[in-house]
């Protein structure tokens, strides 16, 4: 899997040493280089969010952000979606740049890489919970087929709400629209899945059972995790929690 894979040979005395090296470094699904961000205040002066920020997340690897309001967590996962441009700096999944492309191919990639969950669960309230689930499949392919039908019947019973299948977002509780949204965000198999807050709005006992379910989907589908929070409890359960800082990570706990 991976690109311009090149073997260097080495002569060392009287043995040969073989190494290998790969362009983008082994096993990183995420690389974020010196990325900056500022926004104009009310009052027209410039305000630095992102401050040449780096991370490095590696493939199937859980990570929790943590910070203050307003410390600039979620217009870091805007810029890792892709859903916002930053000043300057890189994001690049699985060695390919997300700000390359055009809107048409940013969609695709989006629909395709990457899986987001909001605090809000943003689910359509006239479709049922199996339609909201499909969703990004009929948003590329028009229609369902087999093998997704299949994803979302797997995921929605790990997520335990197979039985809600037909039930529309009206009737089902926080935590049940929450979880499917997981499955909606995990129904094309991205590389990377995003969440902002995705048990904010949540008792504790939903909170808990959400975490343990994305830990768990994230385990057994190696999907990489990266997780903006405030629950210190959701955080400790990630294998590494950095805090946003003046613009930039710092690395908590391994
Ligand atoms: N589109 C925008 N225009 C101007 N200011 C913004 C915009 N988006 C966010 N901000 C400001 O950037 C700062 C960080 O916001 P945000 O990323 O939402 O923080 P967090 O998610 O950590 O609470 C806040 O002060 C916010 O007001
Ligand atoms: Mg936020």
């Amino acid at each position: 899997m991976f690109r311009d894979e090149h073997e260097i040979n080495y002569l060392c005395g009287e043995r040969k040493i073989l190494l290998r090296t790969n362009k983008k470094t082994q096993n990183n699904m995420l690389e974020i280089k010196s990325l900056t961000k500022s926004f104009q205040s009310g009052s027209g002066e410039k305000r630095v969010i992102l401050d040449g920020l780096d991370l490095t997340v590696e493939e199937g690897e859980s990570v929790a952000i943590v910070g203050p309001s307003g410390s600039g967590k979620t217009t870091l996962l805007n810029m890792l979606g892709a859903l916002d441009q930053p000043d300057s700096g890189d994001v690049q999944l699985d060695g390919e740049s997300v700000f390359n492309k055009n809107e048409k191919e940013l969609a695709a990639f989006r629909n395709q890489s990457i899986g987001f969950v909001f605090q809000q669960h943003h689910l359509l309230p006239q479709l049922t919970l199996l339609e909201n689930v499909l969703l990004p499949v009929i948003a590329e392919k028009k229609q369902a087929d087999e093998p997704a039908k299949n994803r979302a019947e797997q995921l929605t019973e790990k997520l335990g709400i197979n039985a809600l299948l037909l039930q529309k977002p009206g009737q089902l509780s926080g935590g049940e629209c929450q979880r499917t949204a997981v499955a909606r965000a995990l129904i094309n198999q991205p590389k990377i899945l995003l969440a902002d807050e995705p048990t904010g709005a949540l008792d504790q006992h939903s909170s808990d059972q959400l975490a343990d379910l994305l830990l768990q989907l994230n385990k057994e589908q190696k999907t990489s995790l990266i997780v903006v929070t405030h629950s210190m409890n959701l955080a400790s359960k990630m294998d590494k929690i950095y805090q946003l800082k003046e613009g930039k990570l710092q690395l908590n706990k391994v």
